[in-house]
């Protein structure tokens, strides 16, 4: 039994996930990553912190079905219970969410319902709001629909940049992420 991270870019909230489960050594290991991106930086990060990385490239299949049946037929040959999306720029479509029913979560960088989709953190700075964050959430079929398990706020400060803002909500994903996990897999494995 363990746990598959989903990822598409840069990969930083997928190294907080594996520092986190090995300092706090987690009941379940994170050992896959999936990646739909060839040459993203996740993958080189993976390398680094030796875990096992697959990149199954959408383009090399006729539909999302077949694509879905491929990363599902590697999911259960390492006995994958739970899947963490981070940075997975990608809707999941009914074949894994049918197979992982209430065992798939991700991050989002808002506090949703608000700024749901691509470009959040550029969308809640340019608003403006005063006050944007992370959100944990169950996936569904939907765009950052699926109910919500964590939220941490992060405010938009007089003198902050875009960057700056970036910068703060990574810093709350990178701490709320691995918690939101740690506390869910240990509840899932009493139950
Ligand atoms: C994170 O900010 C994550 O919340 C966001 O992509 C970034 C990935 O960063 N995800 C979404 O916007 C999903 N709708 P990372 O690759 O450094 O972890």
């Amino acid at each position: 039994m363990a746990i598959a991270v989903f990822a598409s870019g840069n990969g930083s909230n997928f190294q907080a996930l594996v520092e986190s489960s090995r300092r706090e050594n987690w009941p379940l290991p994170i050992s896959l990553l999936i990646c739909d991106r060839p040459g993203a930086k996740v993958l080189d990060r993976a390398r680094a912190c030796e875990v096992e990385a697959i990149c199954v490239n959408p383009k090399a299949f006729p539909d999302k079905k077949a694509y879905e049946e491929s990363v599902l037929a590697h999911l259960r040959q390492r006995k994958i219970e739970w899947i963490v999306l981070a940075g997975y720029m990608r809707l999941i479509g009914p074949t894994l969410l049918q197979a992982f029913p209430k065992r798939i979560v991700n991050i989002h960088p808002s506090l949703l319902p608000a700024f749901p989709g691509l470009n959040a953190i550029e969308k809640a700075f340019s608003y403006p709001v005063k006050v944007s964050g992370v959100t944990v959430h169950y996936v569904d079929e939907g765009i950052d629909t699926g109910p919500i398990l964590a939220q941490q706020p992060v405010a938009i400060e007089e003198g902050d940049t875009l960057e700056s803002f970036e910068r703060k909500i990574h810093l709350a994903e990178h701490q709320l992420y691995p918690r939101v996990i740690q506390a869910l897999i240990d509840g899932g494995k009493k139950s």
